[in-house]
């Protein structure tokens, strides 16, 4: 896709994935591409595979059939584990090592898999924090935190892996209404740093104003995938109207 003069570059590019779990076709032949500084909204009923699609993307789940490609290189078993090292994952429960400070939430990683410098790593953390405005927070344990703190130091960690693609899933289903809002505040601050986003969420608001594209994704596939404006605008898909008629409403 081109913007401006300027072609960017493809980050990830899925072709015609298949996966099933015994039986069930979960994804029927699906393909995305990701472009970098995307922001890709994926939204759609529950069950429809968003999760499993997401997942898919680093390793988490085998595909039956199909391939995936991250800037250009096929993934394999062989590569998988150095390119996931590139894709940071934020789930709906934080997943934060609950007996770690948020320091060493933060610190763990880096040094200990990738053997960066500790000073280097703690300078890195406190940027990170004050950034997303939990600094204050740098010795608090996860049981000392709000959702939408904790959530807040899931995505700082993630940043510390220095990742160039962010996958999200749900990641404000879980929080209070007030802290919905700096959770995705937090991830709008991302779009604008450039990072590269697919994003699982039902925010339309937020999908309005963020999003570069959305998809809807329902019975493992993907029936829309469209630039935002369209998306809310003009859809001529009937599942996606009914189906933003009732979120849009709820
Ligand atoms: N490990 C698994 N084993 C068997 N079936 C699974 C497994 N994980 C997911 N499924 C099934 O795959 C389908 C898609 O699940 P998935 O979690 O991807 O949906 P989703 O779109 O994320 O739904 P939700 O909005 O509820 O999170 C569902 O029918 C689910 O029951
Ligand atoms: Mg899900």
């Amino acid at each position: 896709m081109s913007e401006g003069l300027g072609q960017r570059e493809t980050i990830l590019s899925m072709k015609n994935i298949s996966k099933k779990f015994g039986e069930l076709v979960v994804l029927d032949d699906v393909s995305l591409e990701v472009y970098e500084h995307d922001v890709i909204v994926l939204c759609g009923p529950s069950g429809g595979g968003k999760s499993t699609l997401l997942r898919t993307i680093n390793g988490l789940e085998k595909i039956n059939s199909g391939e995936i490609y991250y800037r250009g290189t096929k993934i394999d078993h062989k590569n998988i584990n150095s390119i996931r090292k590139h894709i940071g994952m934020v789930f709906q429960q934080f997943n934060l090592f609950n007996n770690l400070s948020v320091r060493d939430n933060l610190l763990i990683a880096p040094i200990k898999t990738q053997h960066k410098s500790k000073e280097e790593m703690l300078k890195k953390a406190m940027e990170e924090l004050e950034i997303f405005g939990i600094a204050d927070k740098i010795d608090a344990y996860p049981h000392q935190l709000s959702g939408g703190q904790k959530q807040r130091v899931a995505i700082v960690r993630s940043l510390m892996m220095e990742p160039d693609l962010m996958l999200f899933d749900e990641p404000t289903s879980a929080l209070d209404p007030e802290m919905i809002r700096e959770v995705l505040d937090s991830m709008r601050r991302l779009s604008e740093m450039g990072m590269t986003m697919i994003i699982v969420t039902h925010e339309m608001g937020f999908a309005k104003e963020v999003a570069s594209r959305v998809c809807f994704l329902e019975n493992a596939k993907i029936r829309v995938n469209t630039d935002t404006k369209s998306f809310f605008e003009n859809s001529q898909d009937e599942r996606l109207n009914q189906f933003l008629s009732v979120i849009l409403h709820h």
